[in-house]
């Protein structure tokens, strides 16, 4: 493959914004400082090279924080930045920009032979998956979604109840993650208008129930309320309310109801407030983020400067034992397995092996874009509901694999049936 030169993964960021802070950034100093490696690739270099964003203001902002924490990259922005980073030398392409930017930005990046991490979700329709599909197999590349929180340490302990048979059959449960009204206000007012937080934030757990019970999905409802970020009849969306019903394969069904929001106040104590509970035939699971253990008060600061409850799991500045400073968890976590699954491809052994271990690392359904359809269904279901309502028609339901359609939206009374995606899901 002609896109590695030597023992070097280089890379490119398209966004520079909050995700990138937490996770991207922490990565690429680490590797910077350390490098990367493993058994079956040796070790390797993972420059940051190019960097491409909208106005190119935080790219600079983080160029001069970081001195030399990071080492030299170029910085494109405007209509044909991605063009730019893609001409500038990189290996694989990281993907962080607002929702419905993903796939634009995907395609160029498969197009040109890249391999691609793409932040969630992936894309909001199954013919752009189908498409992000089509180009990494032509391509040889892998596509990958980064779903950090399959590798929060609490759902991997789920999934292994699961997956070793101690909790038996998910028959229902409920998820609820909450963002603070600064998020819609002021961190994403340039991209809100005429999206919803489900699309943002309940894909998350569409993900986990999706990868750790499985089952095929049936059924998508959706309703949500506006008023807040935008008007009270417009596209832009406070909150909303997602329903999955899953055939388990058994003649049994489940039903998960997942809430998302992203108007609470400001200073309520975590950075986001998430529960889950999940009951099985001999068991429950509940969690609650300011249930894991950590709650701190600094009088002044908590709760709207610093937060009360904190998830040092997911990305942790910390003072080491050793005296370093560094950022850590589950968030960075994700970045590395990705690039390690890179390294694997292109480093791990001959280069005629190298399509059986695409075809391995492929098959790893946690991040690849093939083992994403049921997730972008329920997204794509969950657009069209919402757009529905928004035209004012409420209470649309989508079908899954059903009478001879991909993904069908049944509109109330005798509306009639919207075909949303031909082929199967
Ligand atoms: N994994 C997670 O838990 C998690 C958390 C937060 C955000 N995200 C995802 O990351 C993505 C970005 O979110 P964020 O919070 O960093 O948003 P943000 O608004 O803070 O940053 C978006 C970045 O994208 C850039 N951008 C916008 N349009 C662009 C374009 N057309 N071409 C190039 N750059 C463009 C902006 O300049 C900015 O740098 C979203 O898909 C979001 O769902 C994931």
């Amino acid at each position: 493959m002609g896109t590695v030169g030597g023992r070097s993964l280089r890379a490119g960021m398209v966004g520079t914004g909050m995700i990138f802070d937490d996770t991207y950034r922490p990565f690429f100093e680490r590797a910077r400082l350390e490098g990367m490696h493993g058994r079956r690739f040796g070790a390797i270099e993972v420059p940051l090279v190019a960097v491409a964003s909208r106005t190119g203001k935080r790219a600079e902002a983080y160029r001069s924080a970081a001195g030399d924490r990071i080492g030299a990259f170029e910085s494109f922005s405007g209509e044909d930045a991605l063009d730019r980073l893609l001409g500038a030398g990189v290996d694989f392409v990281c993907v962080a920009t607002p929702d419905d930017r993903h796939f634009a930005a995907a395609r160029k990046v498969l197009a040109a032979g890249k391999h691609l991490l793409v932040e969630k979700p992936s894309v909001l329709s199954l013919q752009e998956l189908d498409e992000l599909e089509r180009l990494a197999k032509e391509k040889g590349v892998l596509a990958k979604v980064v779903y950090h929180k399959l590798l929060d340490p609490d759902h991997k302990k789920l999934r292994t109840l699961v997956a070793d048979g101690l909790l038996r059959h998910a028959n229902s449960g409920y998820c609820s993650l909450l963002e603070p009204r600064q998020v819609s206000g002021s961190q994403f007012a340039e991209w809100i208008t005429g999206r919803n937080p489900g699309t943002y934030v309940a894909v998350h757990y569409i993900k986990l129930i999706d990868f750790t019970f499985g089952g095929r999905l049936k059924t998508v409802a959706c309703t949500g309320q506006r008023g807040i970020v935008g008007a009270s009849g417009g596209t832009t969306w406070d909150s909303t309310q997602l329903r999955l019903i899953y055939d388990r394969g058994d003649g049994r069904e489940a039903a998960f109801d997942i809430h998302t929001s992203w108007v609470t106040p400001d200073n309520f104590p975590g950075y986001v407030e998430q529960e889950v509970q999940f009951r099985f035939d001999n068991g429950v699971w509940n969690a609650h983020g300011r249930r894991r253990g950590v709650e701190c008060t600094i009088e002044g600061k908590t709760p709207v400067e610093v937060k009360i409850s904190m998830n040092n799991h997911y990305s942790a500045t910390c003072l080491e034992p050793w005296g370093e400073r560094s950022r850590r968890g589950y968030g960075v976590e994700a970045i590395e397995r990705f690039v390690r699954e890179v390294a694997t491809v292109e480093f791990g052994g001959p280069a005629d092996g190298r399509p059986g271990r695409l075809a391995e690392i492929r098959a790893l359904a946690y991040d690849d874009i093939c083992a994403d359809r049921q997730t972008v269904a329920a997204v794509h279901a969950m657009e069209a509901i919402l757009a529905r309502h928004a035209a004012g028609e409420p209470d649309c339901v989508a079908r899954v694999n059903h009478d001879g359609r991909g993904l069908a939206l049944l509109r109330p009374g005798d509306g009639g049936v919207d075909v949303l995606y031909e082929g199967t899901v």
